[in-house]
C-alpha cells in the first residue's frame, strides 16, 4: 500500500473528536461477547471469597443461580461453569457423577434461566485427589485412560443440559472421544469449545485456591503447553480442530495475544480469550492501591484481546465491564 507522506498524510487528522474516534475504530466491545466464569460448590446460601480473586466466590448453586440471573440481566450471553467437590478421588468419581455439583448446578440454571448459554468446564483436576488434570501412575500423568473419563464427564454434563463443553486439561485425543461420546449419545447438536492453546501459565495461580485444584506433586508441564512456543500452538489448534472442535480457546490472555492472533487467522473458527485468574487478580491488586485506573485497563485488555482476534472474551470482571460498555 502506498501512503502519502506528511504533510498531506496527517493520521492526527481522524482523532480530532469522539465522534470521529468512533467512526473509525476498527474493534468494538459489546456484552455479546462476554462469558462469566463461576465456580459451583454445594450446600445453600454459601459465598465463600476467593483471596487472590475479589469480587470472585465459591457459589451454592442457589447462589450461582442468582449470580447468573444478575449477569443474565446485564446482557451476558454465557457462563462457564467449574466445580468443587465435596469429595475428591483417583477417579475423579465427582467430575461424572448424574447428582455432582456442576450437573446439579446445570439443570437448575438451565430450568431458572433456559435462554443463559451454559458453557461447562470438562476437566478432572478439581476432581483428583491428586489435583492433576488426569488418571495418574507413580508420577506419570496417562493419556489414554484418560479420555475415558473426560468423555463420560461431558456426556453428563450434556445430559444434564449444558450448552457448550469446554475441555481444559490438554490431554491429545480428547476433542475426538468427547466428540464420538456425545454423538453416541444423541448429543449431536452439542457444540465443543477446546481449550485448544492451553499454555502451563504460572498466570492460574490463584484459580487453583478458587477450585481448590493444585496439583499435589510436580506441575502441568507434561501435558500443557510449553509458553516457548508458537508454532507448537498451531499444531494443537489444527488438531483439535480436525478432531471436531467448533469453538477454539486460547489462554493465558494477554500474555498471549500473538497466539489468539494467528489462530484467529489460521483457522477462522469462533475464538475465546480466557482472561485468567492472574491476570484479574494482577489488575485489582494494582487498582486497589490506586496504581491503575481498573475500568480503563480492564476495558483496554479486552480490547486488546479482540484487536488480537478475539470473538468471545471469558473474563471475571464480565458484569463489571457489561455496565462499563452501556
Ligand atoms: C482446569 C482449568 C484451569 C483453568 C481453567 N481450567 C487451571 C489449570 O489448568 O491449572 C485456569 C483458569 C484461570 O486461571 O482463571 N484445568
Amino acid at each position: 500500500m502506498i501512503l502519502p507522506g506528511f504533510p498531506v498524510a496527517r493520521p492526527r487528522r481522524l482523532r480530532t473528536s469522539p465522534a470521529l474516534r468512533r467512526l473509525v475504530a476498527e474493534t468494538s466491545l459489546n456484552v455479546s461477547q462476554l462469558v462469566l466464569p463461576l465456580f459451583a460448590r454445594s450446600g445453600r446460601k454459601q459465598r465463600r471469597p476467593v483471596d487472590a480473586m475479589p469480587g470472585v466466590f465459591q457459589l451454592s448453586p442457589d447462589e450461582v443461580l442468582r449470580e447468573a440471573a444478575a449477569a443474565h440481566a446485564l446482557g451476558i450471553p454465557a457462563v462457564l461453569l467449574f466445580g468443587i467437590p465435596d469429595k475428591k478421588d483417583a477417579k475423579a468419581s465427582g467430575a461424572y457423577a448424574r447428582n455432582g455439583v456442576v450437573q446439579q448446578t446445570v439443570r437448575l440454571l438451565k430450568k431458572e434461566l433456559p435462554s443463559l448459554l451454559v458453557i461447562t468446564d470438562v476437566c478432572l483436576c478439581e476432581y483428583m485427589d491428586h489435583g492433576h488434570c488426569g488418571v495418574v501412575r507413580g508420577e506419570k500423568i496417562l493419556n489414554d485412560p484418560t479420555l475415558a473419563l473426560l468423555a463420560q464427564t461431558a456426556t453428563s454434563h450434556a445430559e444434564a443440559g449444558a450448552d457448550i463443553l469446554a475441555p481444559s486439561d490438554m490431554m491429545d485425543g480428547r476433542v475426538a472421544a468427547i466428540r464420538a461420546a456425545l454423538d453416541k449419545n444423541h448429543f449431536i447438536d452439542t457444540p465443543i469449545m477446546s481449550y485448544a492453546a492451553k499454555f502451563a501459565s504460572a498466570f492460574y495461580g490463584p484459580f487453583r485456591e478458587a477450585a481448590g485444584s493444585a496439583p499435589q506433586f510436580g506441575d502441568r508441564r507434561s501435558y500443557q503447553m510449553d509458553p516457548a512456543n508458537a508454532n507448537e500452538a498451531l499444531r494443537e489448534v489444527a488438531l483439535d480442530v480436525q478432531e471436531g472442535a467448533d469453538l477454539l480457546l486460547v489462554k493465558p490472555a494477554l500474555a498471549c495475544l500473538d497466539i489468539l492472533h494467528r489462530v484467529k487467522k489460521e483457522f477462522g473458527l469462533p475464538t475465546a480469550a480466557y482472561a485468567v485468574s492472574g491476570e484479574h487478580a494482577m489488575i485489582k491488586a494494582a487498582a486497589a492501591k490506586g496504581w491503575i485506573d481498573e475500568r480503563a485497563v480492564t476495558l483496554e485488555s479486552l480490547l486488546a484481546m479482540r484487536r488480537a482476534g478475539a470473538d468471545i472474551l471469558i473474563t471475571y470482571a464480565a458484569m463489571d465491564a457489561a455496565r462499563w460498555m452501556k
